[in-house]
Order: C-alpha cells, then structure tokens, then sequence
C-alpha cells in the first residue's frame, strides 16, 4: 500500500459539513429538496450533511460509470442506478464527493435537468482546484484540492479506503 498523507482531518470536514449543512437548510427552508448522491464515494458525506440540515427533506441516489474525455464515448457517463423520486416540479442538490474533471458533474447536472426539476443546484465535499478555475458550477462547495489522488470519507482507490475518516493524499501516485 502507498503511505498516505492526510490533507482533511475529521474534525475539520465535520465543521464544514455543518456550514454547508446550515447553507442549505437557509436555501431551502421548507422546499423539501430531493439530496441525490452519487454512489458510491459520496455516500459518507451524503450521509453526515442529511443529519446535519435541520430542515424536511428526501434522499435519492444515482450511479454512474463515466469513460472520460478523449476516449471512444467523447465524454459520455452511463447510468447504472437511477434516481426512483419523481423530480418533477422538485428542488434537486446533486451531492458528490469529488469534481474531479466535472465531467461527472456535467452529465448527470443534464440527466437531472432532462425530468422537470424546479431547480438543481450542486453540492461538492472537494473539487479540483483547476476545474474551479474554469468555472465550474459548484453551488456548495467543501473545500478545493490540488492534484493527486484522494482517499478516504466515501472516496476510494480501486475501492480501497473509502471507510477512512480523515481524507488523504497517496503518496507517489497520480
Ligand atoms: C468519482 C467521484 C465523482 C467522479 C468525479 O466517482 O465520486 O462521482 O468520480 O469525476 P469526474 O469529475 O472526472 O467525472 P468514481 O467514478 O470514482 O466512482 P465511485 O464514486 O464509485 O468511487
């Protein structure tokens, strides 16, 4: 295994899952939104931001499978689980644990518009410093990240270190 470095401490992701947390509940008041994480590495977050909001609201889930830009699909994710809540008229926050390249956020933002929604907004624990720079839409953002590859709270490296409750860099990859 790699060594790892931590860049997130617990303490410090609980305080700013409380902040984005109390964002939310003064958007939405009583709206109800739908919370639709993207399985599987935002379901710590999800799970944490749900306890903390304070106000009414649903929770869906959707997983997809991305090829990446420059390959053979040109960008395109495909659905695997899709979300069962009628969107229809709804406020929607897509929670993700990481905008990586966006792709991701771009695809399903689209999937998520397609049913009628009242509004999708989006919400990222961590998102890439650069992709930030080109403006990505990130309605509630966590904290940026520089390069490397992350793990730990929800987010995985061939699906190990997911049950980590820091966030870390590996060391050496990426
Ligand atoms: C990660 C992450 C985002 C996506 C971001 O998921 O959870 O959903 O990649 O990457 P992008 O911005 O380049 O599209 P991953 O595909 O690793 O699946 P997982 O959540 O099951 O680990």
């Amino acid at each position: 295994m790699p060594p790892l470095k931590r860049i997130l401490s617990q303490a410090r992701i609980r305080r700013r899952v409380r902040e984005l947390a109390a964002q939310l509940r003064a958007d939405y008041g009583e709206q109800r939104p739908v919370l639709v994480g993207c399985l599987k590495g935002a379901f710590v977050f999800l799970a944490d931001l749900v306890r903390q909001v304070g106000v009414p609201l649903q929770v869906d889930f959707i997983m997809v499978s991305s090829y990446g830009m420059g390959t053979t699909s040109k960008g395109e994710i495909t659905v695997l689980k899709d979300v069962t809540t009628d969107l229809t008229g709804r406020h929607v926050v897509f929670v993700d644990d990481i905008i990586d390249s966006g792709l991701t956020l771009q695809r399903v933002r689209e999937h998520l518009l397609s049913r009628g929604p009242a509004s999708v907004r989006v919400c990222a624990l961590l998102a890439r410093e650069r992709v930030l720079a080109e403006g990505a839409a990130i309605d509630y953002l966590g904290f940026p990240v520089p390069e490397g590859f992350v793990v730990g709270y929800g987010i995985d490296y061939a699906e190990d270190y997911r049950q980590l409750p820091d966030i870390y860099v590996l060391e050496g990859e990426g």
